[in-house]
């Protein structure tokens, strides 16, 4: 059993830091839980506690319209389908896939051709760049036509490229991959989308149906310990981009030094370019202070010659992508 009063705090700090002002059905769940003992114990249970693995497991009993409304009706769902909400919590991870994300690294990536690697993919939707259409304000990118419309308010100098760059190559690398063919793995995929969040819905079924045309491979594996096989597999000649958005979070900081190490050590071989959309403190070269209120995310990007690093700090960026501040 884990600790019930961790939970709580767990839980309360989901709610100020992501939920509000953004979900205010979460913020409600989620303070519910950081004030009930029963729910932290039965949480605290769990191999995994996080909020968003047990209430998108209860998202996924329930689908979004029929998800608990208040901390009554979540100790009701949890007392009659308990052992289904476990079941499910022990089977899943947290693995939202928000294709938002591109809108705060496309200003990021280096000119074109490139060939892209990304760790902790899931199921591969933000490896492609050059199939949604961006509104960045007035200015426009991409084909109007796509199923995925990306909003991103933005400020500060954001260097807007004037189109999206071309895309050779891509890989996804993850220890659990999404096939977007699986329908039971799509209903997970839609269920870590918080209920109230329609507009996230719609444009991750576009973003999977656009997938469904034409998926990217995605490499099944540890982002340190099978980088080395897929970093072999990117062509020599183009610019290698290894990026990451919510994943490096993942795993020990030890494991984060390794990652960076991995990617030095490559670039006695190749010049590469590392991409990092992570809550602060994630990306341990940088030493910013964490930003202050809601959560934001830090675009850092590192250019990895011979061995030598040089990170520089870009932007904050709403974790789901849609603002972006340059700074
Ligand atoms: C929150 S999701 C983010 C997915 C995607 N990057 C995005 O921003 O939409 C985190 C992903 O990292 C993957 N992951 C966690 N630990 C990993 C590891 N050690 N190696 C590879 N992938 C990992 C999970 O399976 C999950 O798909």
């Amino acid at each position: 059993m884990g600790d019930p009063a961790g939970i709580k705090r767990q839980y309360r700090q989901f709610a100020g830091t992501e939920c509000k002002g953004y979900s205010d059905l979460y913020y409600r769940l989620a303070i519910s839980v950081s004030e009930d003992d029963e729910m932290a114990g039965f949480i605290a249970d769990m191999p995994e506690t996080q909020p968003n693995l047990f209430l998108a497991s209860i998202q996924l009993l329930t689908g979004p319209a029929g998800m608990p409304a208040t901390g009554s009706e979540l100790r009701a769902f949890v007392k009659r389908r308990g052992s289904d909400v476990r079941a499910a919590m022990r089977a899943r991870r947290t693995q939202t896939n928000e294709v938002g994300r591109c809108a705060v690294l496309l200003p990021a990536l280096p000119p074109g051709p490139l060939a892209l690697v990304e760790v902790g993919a899931s199921a591969g939707l933000c490896l492609l760049f050059e199939r949604y259409h961006y509104e960045f304000g007035s200015t426009r990118l991409g084909p109007v036509d796509s199923l995925v419309r990306l909003q991103c308010t933005t400020s500060g100098p954001v260097p807007l490229p004037p189109a999206v760059p071309r895309i050779v190559w891509r890989r996804g690398l993850d220890v659990r991959p999404i096939d977007v063919h699986d329908d039971d793995a799509v209903r997970w995929l839609l269920a870590c989308v918080w209920p109230e969040h329609h507009e996230r819905r719609r444009r991750l079924e576009g973003a999977i149906d656009t997938a469904r045309a034409d998926p990217p491979v995605i490499r099944a594996g540890d982002l340190v310990d099978d980088l080395p096989a897929v970093l072999a597999e990117a062509p020599d000649d183009i610019q290698l981009v290894v990026f990451h958005s919510a994943a490096l979070s993942y795993v020990s900081r030890e494991r984060r030094q390794a990652f960076a190490g991995l990617l030095a050590d490559a670039s006695k071989r190749r010049d590469i370019v590392w991409l990092a959309n992570e809550a602060a403190g994630v990306v341990l070269e940088l030493t910013a202070p964490a930003p202050s209120g809601s959560l934001r995310f830090l675009v850092s990007r590192t250019h990895f010659a011979n061995g030598q690093r040089r990170s520089e700090l870009l932007a904050l960026a709403h974790p789901h992508g849609a603002e972006l501040a340059w700074l």
